[in-house]
């Protein structure tokens, strides 16, 4: 794994993502994917979609809009408590939010998730905890600093309504329970899915794409009797990880948290975190719901969420299981996980990202060993790209080539050389073991296939 400067750099260099609007000097805190990165997010979606919607035995996908209804928010709880505890340092003028401080300055063995408002304040003004960026501690009160987006939508000025950038795609699942329940004929338990953008006004992001102001989720709501929700929730931990061992995690590089405070309505709640380069951190959540959300969106909506059973006769309002986890941050952890520096025979050093083939951005690189090989190598090229992404370099050594592709995790290089025009065969390098093999052009899509299977 390599340090953050490390990935940040690889990431500019080599395609995977920019910082925002660089050319005006950049937007803080906002990050673009590049040509590389594209591909390896989704290639990281469309597994979790195989894997929670295609291959899940009753999940049913959606696409929600990012506006809703303002009630939706009401009822959520998100108007009234979606916040985050900030103090401004009254010397430099910076915002900061009060439980990172204590983080930062205990070294985590204070829990400020347990703490209210005025303990927090209190340990800040106890432990003299320093300004990060001026080092005075000169701290304003803790104000609650509400972290969703708004904009107003109406074509004259007076009457705009306020409306909100969602703060999670969770909410177009639950408003969509019923219209899925029936369209689908679903019956309890049942799961709905979204991949989509989500938007928070974060007091403290950073950490490259780790915590982002706009950012895309992958939820997945588990709509189940309250009797089976527990053991549906240890369901689901299980789940959660092991999809990421199927994407190539190691899987001392994860672990359970469990959550120190719960939500009044919840039984049960646990982050999966990984190691990133800046230590443990959370990569996703399970969350216990209770019967919380569809209740509050029939109390506010006065639509009933009533489900009717149509084994037992009975009509209750499920309870639900959440899934949550962000495919910025995921990818971020993708890239970590796969960052190696390797030392070869005769002291060359390669940096090697060791992607599970099939989320690899691409999963083959054509590559003609003299520029006169060209036309025989565009033949494979276009072969292959009609059913996998795939890349095509004839500038350079082709050490330099190998190497290249090796920073971008391709996990097999096709050589055409002159024997290819004589043997319709090619050669095809394995990114990890950096073995060579010689195949018939004929067989080339059945044995990538294969090697990039999910
Ligand atoms: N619906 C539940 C929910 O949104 P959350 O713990 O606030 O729960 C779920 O968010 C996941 O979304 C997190 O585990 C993380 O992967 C991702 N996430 C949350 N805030 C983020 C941010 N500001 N930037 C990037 N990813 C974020």
């Amino acid at each position: 794994m390599g340090s953050f400067d490390k990935i940040v750099n690889l990431c500019k260099n080599r395609g995977f993502i920019f910082p925002g609007s660089e050319i005006y000097d950049g937007l803080a805190n906002t990050w673009d994917y590049g040509p590389v990165g594209v591909e390896l997010k989704n290639n990281i979606k469309r597994a979790w979609w195989k894997k929670f919607v295609q291959e899940a035995d009753n999940s049913f996908g959606v696409d929600a809009d990012i506006f809703m209804n303002s009630k939706v928010w009401d009822a959520s709880g998100h108007t009234a408590s979606f916040s985050d505890p900030k103090m401004d340092c009254k010397c430099c003028k910076t915002r900061h939010r009060a439980d990172n401080l204590i983080d930062a300055h205990s070294k985590k063995t204070v829990n400020p998730d347990l703490m209210s408002n005025e303990e927090m304040e209190q340990y800040i003004y106890n432990n003299k905890v320093p300004c990060p960026k001026c080092g005075k501690c000169d701290w304003t009160n803790i104000r609650n600093f509400n972290l969703m987006f708004s904009t107003s939508r109406g074509v004259t000025d007076e009457g705009q309504n306020l409306i909100y950038l969602r703060p999670e795609t969770a909410q177009g699942e639950f408003v969509n329970f019923l219209n899925v329940q029936r369209s689908m004929r679903a019956k309890v338990p049942f799961g709905i899915a979204q991949i989509g953008k989500a938007f928070r006004n974060e007091v403290t992001p950073g950490n490259f794409t780790f915590r982002t102001i706009e950012f895309e989720q992958m939820e997945h709501q588990w709509f189940c009797k309250a009797e089976n929700s527990l053991a549906d929730y240890e369901v689901y931990k299980k789940k959660a990880l092991d999809f990421l061992l199927s994407i190539g995690f190691n899987p001392e590089h994860l672990r359970y948290h469990d959550h120190d405070k719960l939500a009044h309505y919840a039984k049960a709640a646990c982050d999966i975190q990984f190691l990133y380069p800046i230590g443990w951190e959370e990569l996703n959540g399970i969350h216990h719901r209770g019967d919380w959300d569809l209740s509050r969106h029939q109390e506010y909506s006065g639509k009933s969420m009533l489900y009717l059973d149509p084994y037992t006769n009975e009509k209750y309002i499920p309870n639900v299981v959440e899934y949550s986890i962000g495919a910025d941050r995921l990818t971020l952890a993708v890239l970590c996980e796969a960052y190696d520096e390797q030392t070869l025979e005769g002291g060359d050093t390669r940096v090697v990202m060791h992607f599970h083939p099939a989320i690899a951005p691409y999963k083959v690189a054509v590559l003609p060993l003299q520029k006169n090989l060209s036309e025989k190598a565009m033949e494979v090229y276009r072969k292959l790209s009609k059913n996998f992404m795939v890349t095509y370099d004839e500038a350079g050594s082709i050490g330099k080539r190998y190497r290249r592709q090796d920073e971008i995790g391709t996990p097999m290089c096709v050589t055409i050389d002159f024997d290819t025009l004589e043997d319709n065969s090619v050669t095809i390098r394995d990114r990890d073991t950096m073995e060579q093999i010689r195949l018939p052009i004929e067989k080339l899509v059945e044995y990538v296939s294969e090697k990039v299977q999910y």
